[in-house]
């Protein structure tokens, strides 16, 4: 019983925030004269002095003490005497660890947030310096119109932007406070839950006790949210492994984020990408723990609650080491312009260029003009040569109303530039997109 009932193993992690919850308690407690004020100062100068011995000396385990919050109220007991016992007036463990809970995971979404913005500033760093880099870009991973690596880098930046806002969504959403909910029903204490929300930094207190005490939406909220920001931090460590593969030869990985082979002396792996694709799997498997703990649970607290904090810790580490060796590879991977820009010439990129010439300037329906760029791209292979490469008897060969004009759209350059709609690739448009980044919170320069 004492092994299995025990989880001050993991969240002793949620020291700072037992203390600081119950340093609002008991203030609370001596402003509504539940507690005397002689008493109050005792309990007050206790959490602090215990909350020194943690920060200098660490929460040691004891297993008969179960959770974080009897050991705090067992060293506070140590320290003042029994005058401990009165902070836990009017509260129950049930309210405290939703509270220090959500306390918790509103600071690692603040810390995740901030190292979002350093990922987005290395991606809009790298995109401004290689706005007119070309790349080919892909459906089916087959080459299919020329891009610029810049804009490439800035659809990370909006997938980013979006993760950014689901934390912020979650957080607005989970910033209640639990305490004073007490066991289950609420307390007949004299009890003031919104100094203690406002003393704690929460917008108000939660409306219903039933509900305080059985929530986890907070921390699943966070899974979720952080289930999504890692499968967009594993796009693009994938990509970074094949960019980085010998075929493609796009990219060359920083030493720093690389291994060697112990019998291959020519091999760079890209480990770190490989393993921020690695701790995708593991973070959707923290969420489905705790979708799984949770569901079918009946009001109010249960005991499998409990398990709720070794899925969240374990994601939230996770993701912030995958955070950081994305954003580390991001500021320092060498891209090779020519090796992307000789690929992007090949594959024959520019034919929807062709075709949309063929609409534009020699008028014919675009059906037709698939047709005719159909046999144009034939030609070429035939030939074994590039769409620019054919000579204008071979185009008119094919379809009279072709004239010289048509060599202007079939280079890459032009094509890229050409692409100018709104969140197109040209890279005019992309330098729109960076600067218009550059305004958003935590990437001000
Ligand atoms: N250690 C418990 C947890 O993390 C604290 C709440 C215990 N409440 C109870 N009624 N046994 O969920």
């Amino acid at each position: 019983m004492r092994e299995i009932n025990a989880s001050i193993p993991f969240d002793k992690k949620l020291w700072r925030h037992d203390i600081r919850a119950s340093l609002a308690h008991v203030a609370m407690l001596a402003d509504q004269g539940i507690v005397e004020s002689e008493d109050a100062t005792q309990i007050i100068n206790g959490l602090n002095q215990i909350a020194q011995e943690y920060e200098s000396d660490g929460v040691t385990e004891d297993l008969d003490l179960e959770d974080i919050h009897m050991h705090v109220e067992a060293r506070l007991a140590e320290i003042i005497g029994p005058v401990a016992g009165r902070l836990h007036t009017a509260r129950s463990r049930n309210d405290q660890v939703a509270t220090d809970f959500r306390l918790w995971v509103r600071a690692a979404m603040d810390m995740v947030d901030g190292a979002l913005a350093a990922l987005q500033k290395a991606l809009v760093d790298r995109a401004e310096e290689h706005a007119d880099t070309i790349m080919p870009g892909f459906t089916h991973l087959q080459s299919a119109q020329p891009v610029s690596l810049g804009h490439h880098m800035m659809a990370y930046y909006e997938m980013i932007r979006r993760d950014r806002s689901r934390f912020a969504d979650a957080r607005k959403r989970m910033n209640e406070s639990p305490l004073g909910a007490a066991a289950l029903a609420g307390t007949g204490f004299p009890i003031d839950r919104e100094k203690t929300a406002s003393m704690l930094d929460f917008d108000n207190p939660t409306a219903n006790s039933l509900d305080s005490v059985s929530d986890r939406d907070f921390a699943l909220d966070y899974l979720m949210a952080a289930t999504q920001c890692s499968l967009h931090l594993s796009r693009l460590a994938e990509e970074f492994v094949i960019w980085a593969s010998q075929p493609f030869g796009f990219i060359k990985l920083p030493d720093s984020f690389s291994t060697g082979s112990s019998i291959m002396p020519q091999k760079r792996n890209p480990d770190a990408a490989e393993l921020v694709r690695g701790h995708c799997g593991r973070i959707v498997g923290a969420m489905n723990a705790l979708v799984i703990t949770m569901k079918g649970l009946p009001l109010a607290y249960s005991k499998d609650m409990q398990d709720d904090k070794p899925p969240v810790f374990e994601a939230h580490d996770l993701l912030g080491l995958s955070i950081a060796a994305m954003t580390g590879m991001v500021a320092e991977v060498e891209f090779n312009g020519d090796r992307m820009r000789a690929l992007a010439e090949s594959g024959y990129s520019t034919a929807t260029d062709f075709a949309d010439w063929l609409v534009r300037e020699a008028k014919l329906p675009f059906r037709e003009a698939h047709h005719v760029t159909g046999s144009v791209v034939a030609l070429a292979e035939e030939q074994n040569c590039g769409l620019a490469d054919l000579t204008l008897d071979q185009f008119q060969a094919i379809d009279s109303r072709i004239n010289a004009d048509v060599f202007s759209v079939l280079s890459v350059d032009a094509s890229v530039a050409s692409r100018s709609s709104y969140g197109g690739t040209a890279p005019d448009q992309v330098r729109v997109q960076i600067a218009k980044a550059r305004k958003t919170p935590g990437l001000e320069s």
